[in-house]
């Protein structure tokens, strides 16, 4: 495993790859590598013959009063995760050689990102689509994992791709819990073990939309008030948004009738958690 640090390094080996006709596989992450991460990296595995992980805290993407500074940071752990997982290049570059002094250009999709985690979060999307793209024209790969857990964040790439006609094909992976249902996230690492206690309310909260929906239920407001009242029931938390929107476009649905996505935002001490399920009427 090889793990490069620069740009130019990196571009290099992707173009070799390419000339031999290698199907490079790739799973970018901000690191702190847990299973969830993993579970991506291991279907990357499978399906190219080079895999590339890379390995940034993208500042563009975290807000003034966001957590940039103290997210968890331990590139020495995940590499020798990744190396058990048969990586080929960890690309880990430092923020000045992806943002020069004078950088000025940005990506961003407009309609998706106006709700959910994009209502809440200005310019988070604008830096995930910027840094995304800038990460597929460096490794250029021809297919890239995702995550469901950032259901909103996978929609975005997918459009930005079809929009600008990249050639890289996107595939999402089921998102991964803990034995108990908590989704895994680097930022569980910021919950004191009360508090890990009422993380458990996002998932709770998931499966009672269900059991309503399936019950017949089909106002998403009373849905979102029981949810809420439910969640306020446990310690340490506040909620930021309960969502139920089209699967597709993200937006609110009046009427529960189809397929509808549960999305969810919750405070639980200083660590913000998200975590959504489909949910079928
Ligand atoms: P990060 O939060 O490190 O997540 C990297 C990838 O792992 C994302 O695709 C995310 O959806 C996925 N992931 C995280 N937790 C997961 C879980 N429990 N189950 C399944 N997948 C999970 O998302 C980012 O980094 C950044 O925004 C990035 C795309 C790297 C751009 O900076």
């Amino acid at each position: 495993m090889e793990l490069i640090k620069t740009i130019s390094q990196m571009k290099k080996i992707s173009s070799k790859w390419k000339k031999e006709g290698q199907k490079i596989a790739f799973v970018p992450t901000m690191g702190f590598l847990h299973e969830g991460h993993l579970a991506l990296v291991r279907k990357a595995r499978e399906l190219g013959d080079k895999l590339v992980v890379s390995i940034f805290v993208n500042p563009l993407q975290f807000g003034p009063k966001e957590d940039f500074r103290d997210y968890p940071r331990d590139l020495e752990r995940d590499l020798s995760l990744l190396e058990k997982e048969e990586t080929d290049v960890v690309f880990a570059p430092s923020a000045e050689e992806m943002y020069s002094p004078d950088f000025q250009t940005y990506v961003e999709v407009t309609k998706l990102t106006q709700n959910l985690c994009g209502a809440f979060r200005p310019g988070h999307f604008k830096g995930v689509t910027t840094v995304v793209l800038k990460l597929f024209n460096i490794v250029k790969p021809d297919i890239a994992i995702f995550g469901e857990k950032d259901y909103q964040q996978l929609q975005v790439i997918k459009q930005m791709v079809k929009d600008l006609n990249l050639d890289v094909e996107i595939v999402g992976h089921p998102t991964v819990r803990e034995k108990d249902g908590l989704a895994m996230s680097s930022r569980n690492t910021y919950l004191s073990s009360l508090e890990r206690n009422s993380a458990l309310c996002l998932y709770k909260a998931l499966l009672l939309a269900e059991k309503l929906v399936k019950e017949g239920e089909k106002n998403p407001q009373k849905i979102k008030k029981q949810l809420e009242n439910f969640i306020h029931g446990f310690p340490f938390t506040k909620v930021q948004y309960i969502e139920l929107v089209d699967p597709q476009t993200l937006e609110p649905v009046k009427i529960i009738d189809k397929p509808v996505l549960c999305a969810l935002a919750v405070y639980v001490g200083k660590a913000r958690l998200i975590d959504n399920k489909i949910i079928n009427p």
